[in-house]
């Protein structure tokens, strides 16, 4: 089961009337989809995933409260070009990134180091580059630099070089060949603080489907799709995914450095949106679903 994170909250940012035309880009199970349905009775919701396994089930509960939605089948990254074939500008959109918990918890899809199983972390299995390719194919200069930036792994170097030697005696096949490897490239009294290979998954992970990029990309061309009024929600896990959001919000809603002193800032200087939230889970939520530890959300919204 995958329990949605700052749900009512997330919801509530969204300021939603019964006519509202909304985006839900991370469909997953469908648990912010159903509840933005019971709320826009007039309007209409277009859920993106590219995980046909999650659109299997989200289907199924979506089905059960209204048919005023389309899953759109396919990355984020596409959603100007999915929406504007649909309809010019909407009301709302929410990003609530990662993976499921059902992801994680599927073995065979090896998001898990917990769980062995063939190194793959493809969120769309059509894709052709999995983990195992990452692992047995990038050169060590390539998984120093993804670890060190996509994992803020400090480790990142002797981790690299344990891979690299240990794929020159045989293929590093599952998650559990790697999870060792990285636990015998780290010293000692790292492996009792965390997981030794928490940090090296999630870079890999990301890496595996260009996280970053993908969601850079779409945030900025939300940014086009949004009415005056509208609101984006943005639900992020990890600081690299927060940044690239509080950078792009910032820069939007506020005036360029190089006019900020001017004693009049022209019209088309000003900024188009304003910032309206930025909130973490409540100590209650953190104790109920521990996924949410990490978690932040953002919201803003198209002011002119
Ligand atoms: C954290 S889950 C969303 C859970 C959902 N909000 C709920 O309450 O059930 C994230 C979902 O977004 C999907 N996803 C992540 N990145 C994506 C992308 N770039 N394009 C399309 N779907 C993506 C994943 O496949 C996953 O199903």
């Amino acid at each position: 089961m995958h329990e949605s994170v700052l749900l009512t909250e997330s919801i509530d940012y969204l300021n939603l009337n019964q006519s509202s035309i909304v985006v839900d880009c991370t469909l997953g199970y469908g648990g912010h989809s159903s509840h933005i349905l019971k709320k826009i009775s007039h309007g209409f919701l277009y859920a993106f995933d590219q995980d046909s396994e999650a659109i299997k089930h989200a289907k199924l509960k979506l089905q059960a409260i209204a048919n005023n939605y389309e899953i759109i089948n396919t990355n984020f990254v596409n959603i100007k070009e999915e929406i504007t074939k649909r309809i010019n500008q909407v009301d709302g959109i929410l990003f609530d990134l990662g993976v499921s918990s059902p992801q994680l918890d599927e073995t065979q899809r090896g998001f898990s180091f917990h769980k062995n199983a063939k190194l793959d972390m493809r969120m769309n299995q059509n894709q052709k580059l999995t983990a195992y390719d990452v692992v047995n194919n990038y050169s060590l200069n390539q998984l120093i630099k993804i670890i060190k930036e996509y994992g803020e792994e400090k480790y990142a170097s002797s981790i690299a070089k344990g891979i690299i030697n240990s794929r020159k005696i045989k293929p590093i096949e599952t998650t559990l060949e790697l999870a060792d490897i990285i636990k015998q490239n780290v010293p000692e009294k790292y492996r009792r603080t965390t997981h030794p290979a928490r940090k090296t998954f999630q870079a890999i992970r990301i890496e595996v489907n260009d996280e970053l990029n993908v969601f850079e990309k779409a945030l900025k061309d939300s940014l086009d799709l949004i009415k005056v009024g509208g609101r984006i929600c943005v639900i992020t896990f990890h600081s690299l995914e927060d940044r690239i959001c509080k950078q792009i919000f910032k820069e939007v809603s506020s005036i360029p450095k190089q006019l900020q002193n001017l004693p009049l800032i022209p019209d088309e200087y000003q900024p188009k949106f304003k910032i309206i939230a930025n909130i973490k889970p409540s100590d209650a939520e953190i104790k109920h679903n521990n996924r949410s530890r990490s978690a932040r959300l953002r919201v803003i919204e198209r002011s002119r």
